[in-house]
This record gives C-alpha cells, sequence and structure tokens, in this order.
C-alpha cells in the first residue's frame, strides 16, 4: 500500500465531505469561494481501546478536531474520519483493531473519501516499516506525542480552520537503550495550550481524567509501555493545579489522576524552594530523587485543599491510578489518609505472589515489601478497597509459582483483579526469556484465579450488605451492553477481566435501571430517576455480588462507608 500525502489526504476528507446532501446550497455561487463552508470539514469517529491514558488522549484528539470545525459521527460507518487510539500492551489488544482492517477497507470502496488515522501505543518508531503492512486500511500513522498534531497533520488547521490552531514544537525522537522511542517533550505543553484554547472535549461531565505524568521509567521485562510512551515527563506542578481548579470551576464531582506510575511524579522536576519540605529519596534500579521537588503527595493535598463555597472539598472526589508498589511513600500513605476527597480504594498491582516471578518481570520489589506496604495503608485507611493486575503463565511460572499467587490472594482479600495470560510483546526484554507456559495452561490458570477472585469478591461485598454507602450515579444502564467498536466513542476499554454486567434493579414506574460508584470503587445498581446522573445520592446495600451490589435509594445520609 502506498501512504498517500497530506494534501491527499485532506482533499480525500474534504471530497468526502462536500459529497454531504446536507450542504446547503450557496445563495450566490459567485460568492461561495469567499466564505468558509461550514459542511466542508470532516466528520469523525473515535475508537478508543486500552486504558485511561487513552481515554484521555483521545479527549484531547476530539477536542483538536471540534475545535477546526469538524463534527462527530455516530458510528465508523458514517464517519469521513475514523481515528482509532490504540493499545498495544497484550497481543489481543493490537489483533482486534487489526481484525477490522477488512472492515475498514470495505468502507473505504464504498466511501472512497474516508481516511483512517491509526495512533496509541501500537505505533511504535521501531517498528514503523511494518505497520502499513499489518494495518492495511490505515492512511496515517501517529505515535502518542505526536497526537497533538493529528488535526495540522491531516491538513484541517490553517486551510480550513477560522482560527489557526498554534502548532507545537517538535522535538527530536528519543532514543532508549539503542531503540528509537516516542518520547519527545512537547505533551505537557501541548496539554497547557489545549487547555487555554478550551480543546479538551471530556467526555464526561461527572467524572474528569487529569494526566499528571506520561511515559514510565520501569522497566519490567513484559511490558511495551515504555516502547510506546517513551520515558517518565512530570507535567508542571502548577498546570496540574490550574487544570483541577477549572475541573472544580466546571462542577464535576470525581477527578481521577493519570500516570503509569503516578507514585514517581515530580522527580524530574526542576527543584524548587517552595517544595523544600519535600525530602524523599530512593535508589530502586536509577536513584529517584524527590528533594525539593513536588510529588503526588504534594497533588493530592493542593487539590483537595481546592474549597467549594461550603468549605468541603470542590471536588469530592479525588483518585489516582496507577501506583507501583515501590514507590509507595508514607507520604503519599498520610496523604491519602489525611485528604477528605481522597477516595478509600487503591489500584496496587502486584503481577506475581512469587518473589523469582517478580524479579524476572523486572518489577523491583519482594511479596514481603508489598505487603509491608499494604499494611502500612490499611492500618491508616481503614477499610479501603484494594484492587491489583495479575499476569499468569510468565516465562518459566511453574504450577508451585502459579499457588503462590493464588495464595496471596486469598491472603489479601483484593475487591477487584484485573488479570491477564502473559503476552509476548515485541521488542521487551522478557522476549529474550522462554515463553515456556503453554497456551492451554495459561488458560487454565487464569480461569482457576478468576474462579478463587470471584469467591473473594463475592466476600469483600458481602460485608456491605445492610449499610448505606454514597453513590455517585454516573449512567443509566443500556438495556443492552455491547462492545461493538460503532457504539460510542470510548467504550473499548479494557475491563477488568472479572467485570461483567450483573444485578442490574428492576426500575419501578417513574424511574430507571440506574448504576454508579460508591468512593471505595464499587459497582452500584438501583432504580431511581434519570435526574439524578451526576449527583452522589445514599444508597442501601440490598443485595450483593461478586462483581457489584444492588441497593434502594434512602432519604438520609448515615453512617460513612468504612467496613471493619
Ligand atoms: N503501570 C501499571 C503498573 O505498573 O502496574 C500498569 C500498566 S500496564 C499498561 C497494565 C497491566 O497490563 C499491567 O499491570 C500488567 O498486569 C498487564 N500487562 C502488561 N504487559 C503485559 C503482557 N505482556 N502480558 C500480559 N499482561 C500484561
Ligand atoms: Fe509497564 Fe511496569 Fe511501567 Fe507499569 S510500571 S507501565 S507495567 S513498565
Ligand atoms: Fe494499552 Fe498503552 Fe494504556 S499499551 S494499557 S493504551 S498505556
Amino acid at each position: 500500500m502506498t501512504t498517500p500525502s497530506l494534501t491527499e489526504l485532506a482533499a480525500g476528507l474534504t471530497a468526502a465531505a462536500s459529497a454531504n446532501p446536507a450542504v446547503a446550497p450557496a445563495a450566490e455561487p459567485g460568492l461561495v469561494e469567499f466564505r468558509p463552508e461550514p459542511h466542508s470539514l470532516p466528520s469523525f469517529f473515535m475508537w478508543t481501546l486500552g486504558c485511561q491514558m487513552n481515554q484521555s488522549d483521545s479527549e484531547e484528539m476530539a477536542g483538536q478536531l471540534l475545535a477546526v470545525g469538524c463534527t462527530r459521527a455516530g458510528s465508523m460507518e458514517t464517519a469521513d474520519l475514523v481515528v482509532i487510539n490504540t493499545c498495544a500492551v497484550r497481543e489481543h489488544a493490537e489483533a482486534k483493531v487489526i481484525g477490522r482492517q477488512g472492515v475498514l477497507a470495505n468502507l473505504k470502496r464504498e466511501r472512497p473519501g474516508m481516511r483512517v488515522v491509526l495512533t496509541g501505543c501500537g505505533v511504535r518508531e521501531s517498528e514503523r516499516s511494518g505497520l502499513a503492512h499489518r494495518f492495511k486500511a490505515v492512511d496515517m500513522f501517529l505515535r502518542p506525542d505526536e497526537e497533538p498534531e493529528l488535526a495540522l497533520r491531516l491538513g484541517l488547521v490553517s486551510a480550513q480552520a477560522p482560527i489557526g490552531l498554534r502548532t507545537v514544537a517538535t522535538s527530536a525522537t528519543t532514543v532508549l537503550s539503542g531503540r528509537p522511542v516516542s518520547a519527545a517533550d512537547r505533551l505537557a505543553a501541548s496539554r497547557a495550550t489545549a487547555l487555554s484554547e478550551d480543546r479538551v472535549a471530556r467526555s464526561s461531565t461527572i467524572s474528569a481524567w487529569l494526566p499528571i505524568v506520561y511515559g514510565c521509567d520501569k522497566t519490567c521485562t513484559y511490558c511495551i509501555v515504555p516502547f510506546s510512551r517513551g520515558p517518565e515527563r512530570s507535567r508542571p506542578y502548577d498546570d496540574i493545579l490550574a487544570e483541577a481548579r477549572e475541573i472544580a470551576a466546571a462542577g464535576f464531582q470525581e477527578l481521577t489522576l493519570l500516570g503509569q506510575n503516578v507514585n514517581s511524579y515530580g522527580h524530574d522536576l526542576p527543584a524548587e524552594e517552595r517544595f523544600a519540605h519535600i525530602e524523599t529519596e530512593r535508589s530502586a534500579g536509577r536513584r529517584l530523587d524527590l528533594r525539593s521537588r513536588p510529588d503526588l503527595a504534594e497533588l493530592l493535598r493542593s487539590i483537595d485543599g481546592i474549597r467549594g463555597a461550603d468549605g468541603g472539598p470542590a471536588i469530592p472526589r479525588l483518585r489516582f491510578i496507577t501506583s507501583h508498589p515501590w514507590d509507595l511513600s508514607d507520604r503519599l500513605i498520610d496523604a491519602m489518609a489525611s485528604c477528605e476527597s481522597v477516595v478509600e480504594h487503591l489500584h496496587l498491582p502486584i503481577q506475581s505472589g512469587d518473589d523469582a516471578i517478580l524479579q524476572r518481570m523486572g518489577r523491583q520489589y519482594t511479596v514481603g515489601h508489598y505487603k509491608e506496604r499494604l499494611a502500612r495503608i490499611r492500618e491508616a485507611v481503614p477499610g479501603i478497597a484494594i484492587s491489583t493486575d495479575v499476569i499468569v503463565g510468565f516465562c518459566g511460572e511453574s504450577e508451585e509459582q502459579f499457588h503462590a499467587t493464588l495464595s496471596v490472594l486469598e491472603e489479601i482479600g483484593y475487591d477487584t483483579v484485573f488479570a491477564a495470560s502473559y503476552s509476548p510483546r515485541p521488542g521487551t526484554p522478557a522476549l529474550r526469556l522462554d515463553d515456556d507456559v503453554p497456551p492451554a495452561v495459561k488458560r487454565r490458570r487464569l480461569n482457576e484465579l478468576l474462579a478463587l477472585q470471584e469467591k473473594i469478591g463475592l466476600e469483600r461485598n458481602q460485608a456491605w450488605l445492610g449499610r448505606d454507602v454514597e453513590v455517585l450515579v454516573d449512567h443509566v444502564t443500556p438495556a443492552r451492553r455491547g462492545l461493538d467498536p460503532g457504539d460510542s466513542d470510548a467504550e473499548d476499554v479494557d475491563e477488568p477481566t472479572t467485570s461483567v454486567p450483573e444485578l442490574a434493579g428492576s426500575a419501578g414506574e417513574g424511574s430507571v435501571a440506574l448504576a454508579g460508584r460508591t468512593r471505595h470503587s464499587k459497582l452500584v445498581h438501583l432504580a431511581g430517576d434519570p435526574a439524578l446522573v451526576g449527583h452522589r445520592v445514599r444508597v442501601h446495600v440490598e443485595h450483593a455480588g461478586p462483581f457489584a451490589l444492588r441497593g434502594r435509594l434512602v432519604e438520609s445520609p448515615d453512617e460513612p462507608d468504612v467496613v471493619a
């Protein structure tokens, strides 16, 4: 396949959109060339896979396209421009997109002006030459750090937009261990520009994403993320606070700080006198110096300090994801315990319950260290809900080592486990190890683990029976849940392997089936007025399943959400 030039791409997009019968005929044909044609810009559809970081990136890309005058299409089939924001964490995630190439190619045959752009972690510099072969229907590939240039590269900025997007400086690709990765330093600056120009199209008016650190400096041997997203780059502290203030002013109920390892936020920022009280320093393979630099604890305290008219936190719920166990400092635990808005939930990936496997994974901690941190958190925040990630069938994992993971799951009693079989990823260090656990054994271990977690999850959820909890209602439960990419923009995210729709409440007259989450991140189904979406309500828990709770609305609040 020959990749079309940018001029051809832009011409194709414009031609596709001009064929739109909705374009009103000009009253004065001679004037046509002198005025902008709002309908000549393409309609777009974003298909977002992967984690919250991708969802946040998609919000920024959608914001760019809307800012230049593009419109959203209802489905892939009706869009002039399809943007696929890919995930590469497991082979399956990439295979899903490769599997849609035929459908996309057919659509393009029927509608020759249609264009497809592929972005996200599937676009790695080291494999750029093979991309066109694997993703045959794609016209343009953008690495994660090139995403701020989407509209520009499509030729939609200066030619079409009444006010051009400010372009961002392009810095050179960084080379990591002799390999080129997508690692330019411009993401923080382009986010700041996007925010100042109101170009972040948030997908919710209830919960907001806020990226605080891009990339990852860890070297987990199985993981492709450092190769797709490059090394860590923290956003400036004041930029994050300014965005949090905007989120508060806009009335969001929940804010989630994002990063592959939010616990190392700030180590790459310049030291400043105002942070002289921060003295953390640690050496873990590489020295992580946080002295006189802002850290996550400082951010939590400052965001919690943004107050509303009633004196309470302006954003009632503050979350962060993901925490690497090695970098979980006492300062952070203290901040979690003392900030009113920080929720009683922590996602702390363990990956394996065996020290030799953890070492082979390059995780930098032992099971003992992990348990010590967890005990400290549980002491500081009683009843906190804990979720985790586990990989089964990693290179050389014996039956005994797998059983060590099961024992740790039982001992810790996780609320949720996101589990997956090990999937070798191109370019990662683990490729040098023998992927010697047969696929059938990986499957069997995964099923065994999920069955055990179902039992543990049920026990954890049953502890909530008969209690009143605060639920942030975030959606009306659809009659049928589908994950077809045609359904909506950000549907196809990685759900926990253990999460299935269940326990949908039966709605009475005048009310519908609603769902939301508690501060402990428990999914709760209830029946009520659709106007409750976006509100925090008190719910009496009447039923518990392994993955969700069901309850009924109660008038008055009672005890806080603490479970012994
Ligand atoms: N930064 C987070 C951390 O350190 O836990 C997680 C990021 S990773 C994108 C999300 C999860 O995907 C990981 O926690 C791990 O369990 C899983 N994962 C990553 N690479 C994998 C692989 N090659 N095979 C299977 N699961 C993988
Ligand atoms: Fe991947 Fe490890 Fe970084 Fe998480 S901490 S993104 S698992 S390299
Ligand atoms: Fe996937 Fe990239 Fe996130 S690999 S899980 S989209 S960081």
